[in-house]
């Protein structure tokens, strides 16, 4: 048995369009790897519906490993709804013990940050927003954590632009992310923007690094279907992004792509079962 902390993070599965041969990998990997937990960091749903979030509940039921959730901006309520604004995690209700929950494993305490507002004052409601309240509880968590227990926050947005075709143009992220980085956060996990990455974000509160998963959806931009695999040895975090071995990005694909999306492989053409993901600095302390 490896003395190293697994967490696999996954994002975005987007059921109602979700990818079944990726989720059936994902499922069988978590059987076999048996992580420490699981971090879903939103976008479970793709309309918020009653059958997609019992969608959602039956497949994180079936894998027998902690769980935390993020819920993303398609598992609110529709718009202009009373229920958005009164209880945004209605949908959420079957499992609602497993949403915005600290995880703490062995020395790692994965810490919710929300990253959703019922509205915004722009006109794209997909992005992402940091409240006040939302900042201080992510903060108080984090401080109220026992010493040498290092923390890593679960969000749904990115905090920062991080060179993704999607954007996720977060309402008080560098401020977020500085506060993060004066409490040395191991990194800041998100998805929403289905590409993964991996960067080193410099702020006046110090370095700290984000790390985005892709998605399990049909829902792709521009890599194909994945989750990314941490590992953390009590010095060093290792993030690998994987996806399915011999499974082109075209037959993953839906008739709706994005406009972005990469154009179609050949034929045969092999997709790597392994991306490790680029860094562009060393990590920090
Ligand atoms: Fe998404
Ligand atoms: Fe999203």
């Amino acid at each position: 048995m490896s003395d190293k902390l697994t967490i696999f993070h996954l994002s975005d599965i987007h059921f109602g369009i979700e990818d079944n041969r990726a989720l059936d990998w994902v499922k069988a990997e978590i059987a076999a790897r048996r992580p420490d937990a699981v971090a879903i960091t939103g976008d479970l749903t793709m309309r918020a519906r009653r059958h997609e979030f019992a969608a959602a509940e039956k497949w994180i039921r079936s894998i027998d490993v902690p769980v935390t959730i993020e819920p993303g901006n398609h598992d609110l309520p529709g718009y202009h709804l009373p229920i958005r604004y009164l209880n945004p995690l209605s949908r959420f209700e079957a499992f609602r013990e497993l949403v915005e929950r600290r995880l703490e494993v062995d020395g790692i305490a994965l810490v919710p940050l929300n990253t959703n507002v019922p509205a915004q004052p722009r006109l794209n409601w997909s992005k992402g927003w940091i409240t006040p309240h939302a900042l201080d509880d992510c903060l108080a968590q984090i401080d109220a954590l026992p010493s040498g227990t290092r923390a890593l926050v679960t969000a749904h947005h990115p905090l920062r632009e991080a060179g993704t075709h999607g954007t996720a143009l977060t309402r008080n992220g560098a401020k977020a992310l500085e506060e993060l980085a004066r409490r040395n956060v191991l990194g800041v996990l998100s998805g929403h923007v289905h590409d993964a990455f991996d960067i080193m974000e410099q702020t006046p509160g110090g370095p700290v690094r984000m790390i985005g998963a892709g998605t399990l959806s049909h829902r792709i931009r521009s890599t194909p279907a994945s989750f990314n695999e941490l590992t953390w040895d009590g010095a060093t975090l290792s993030v690998t992004a994987r996806n399915m071995e011999g499974v082109s990005s075209h037959d993953m694909m839906v008739e709706e792509v994005p406009e972005d999306a990469m154009p179609p492989r050949e034929e045969g053409e092999p997709v790597a079962p392994v991306h490790h993901i680029p860094r562009t600095d060393p990590p920090g302390e």
